[in-house]
C-alpha cells in the first residue's frame, strides 16, 4: 500500500483545514463545527480541543476565546520554548494563531512572532485572531513549511504544535528549519509521533496509505528515533524527543472514522493506535 502522493497530500490538508477555519469563522463559539478528526476531538460533553487544558492562564490572559477554541494542537509548545522579550519565533503550520499570539505577548513590542501556514482561510483566521488580541508584532504568511519564506538564519526559535507529521517531505523541513534558524537558536515543537516501531502488519500498511489519518495527523509521523535523526544529521544539538502524552484510539480517529478501523481486530487496532503519542521536541542549531 503506497502513501499517499505529496499534491495529494498537500490538497487534501488545504481542503480539511480550510474546511475547519470557515467552520470557526462561522460560529467562533464552537470548536470547529464538525466531528471528524483527531487535532480536535469530539467528547461525550461536547466540542473540545486537544489541547484543552495544556495552557497556562498567565499565558492565556488576554488571548480571545476565539483562538483558544480554534486551536488544534495536541501539546503546548510554550511549556519548552524559553521566550526572552526582542526575540523572533517562527511557527511553523501556525493554524488559527493560538501558539503565534502567546510568543507575541512573550517577546514583547521589541520582538516578532512569526506564522506561516498552507491553509488561506487559517491564516486570515489567524490574523483575525491577532487584530482581536491588539496584538501588532505579529506577521502570518500563507507558505509550506517544507519551502519557508524566509530569509536564512533570520530566526531565534522555531516554534510548531502538531504539524510536522502533516509535511509530505519531512527531510526537506528539517532543511528548512535549519536554514532559517540562527546559529545558537533553539526548536521548540509538539507533535504526534510514533513510540517504538510499528507491526509490520497489513493493518499498519494501511493506516499509513489512508489519506484521512494522513490529516488527522496520525499516518504522517515520525518514529521518536527518526525525529533524533533528522536533527541530529542537520547539525543539532541538546536534541531531546519526549513523550508527554498517551492518547485512545477515539481521541486520535474518533467515529466517524474510515470503514477500515471499523472492520479491524479492536485488539490488534488497541496495540497499532497504542504507539501513537504527543510529544514535546528541543534542541539547538550548532554555534557556527
Ligand atoms: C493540526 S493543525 C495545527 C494548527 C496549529 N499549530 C495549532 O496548534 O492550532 C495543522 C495546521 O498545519 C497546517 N499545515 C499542514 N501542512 C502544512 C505545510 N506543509 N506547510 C504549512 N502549513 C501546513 C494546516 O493548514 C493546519 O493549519
Amino acid at each position: 500500500m503506497a502513501t499517499p502522493d505529496t499534491r495529494t497530500v498537500k490538497s487534501a490538508i488545504v481542503d480539511r483545514y480550510g474546511a475547519r477555519a470557515a467552520a470557526q469563522q462561522a460560529d467562533p463559539g464552537s470548536c470547529c463545527g464538525d466531528s471528524e478528526t483527531s487535532c480536535c476531538a469530539p467528547t461525550p460533553t461536547g466540542p473540545q480541543v486537544f489541547s484543552t487544558g495544556l495552557y497556562a492562564a498567565e499565558h492565556l490572559a488576554g488571548v480571545p476565546l476565539t483562538a483558544e477554541l480554534a486551536s488544534l494542537g495536541c501539546a503546548n509548545p510554550h511549556a519548552l520554548a524559553d521566550l526572552a522579550p526582542g526575540q523572533t519565533v517562527l511557527d511553523l503550520g501556525s493554524g488559527a494563531g493560538l501558539d503565534v499570539i502567546i510568543a507575541a505577548k512573550r517577546v514583547g513590542p521589541s520582538g516578532r512572532a512569526l506564522g506561516v501556514d498552507l491553509t488561506p482561510e487559517m491564516v486570515a483566521l489567524a490574523e483575525q485572531n491577532a487584530r482581536d488580541a491588539g496584538i501588532s508584532n505579529v506577521e502570518f504568511r500563507v507558505g509550506d513549511i517544507e519551502d519557508l519564506p524566509y530569509a536564512d538564519r533570520s530566526v531565534d526559535v522555531v516554534m510548531s504544535n502538531c504539524v510536522l507529521n502533516l509535511a509530505s517531505t519531512k527531510r526537506d523541513v528539517f532543511d528548512e528549519i535549519a536554514r532559517v534558524l540562527r546559529p545558537g537558536g533553539r526548536i521548540a515543537v509538539a507533535d504526534v509521533v510514533i513510540d517504538g516501531e510499528l507491526p509490520a502488519t497489513e493493518l499498519a500498511a494501511t493506516l499509513r496509505a489512508d489519506l484521512f489519518a494522513w490529516g488527522s495527523c496520525i499516518a504522517g509521523a515520525l518514529t521518536v528515533s527518526e525525529f533524533s535523526t533528522f536533527l541530529t544529521d542537520h547539525g543539532f544539538e541538546h536534541v531531546d524527543v519526549d513523550i508527554v502524552r498517551r492518547h485512545t484510539a477515539d481521541e486520535l480517529l474518533p467515529p466517524p472514522r474510515p470503514a477500515w478501523m471499523d472492520a479491524a481486530d479492536p485488539g490488534e487496532l488497541r496495540e497499532l493506535m497504542s504507539h501513537y503519542a504527543s510529544a514535546f521536541v528541543r534542541a539547538a542549531r550548532a554555534e557556527r
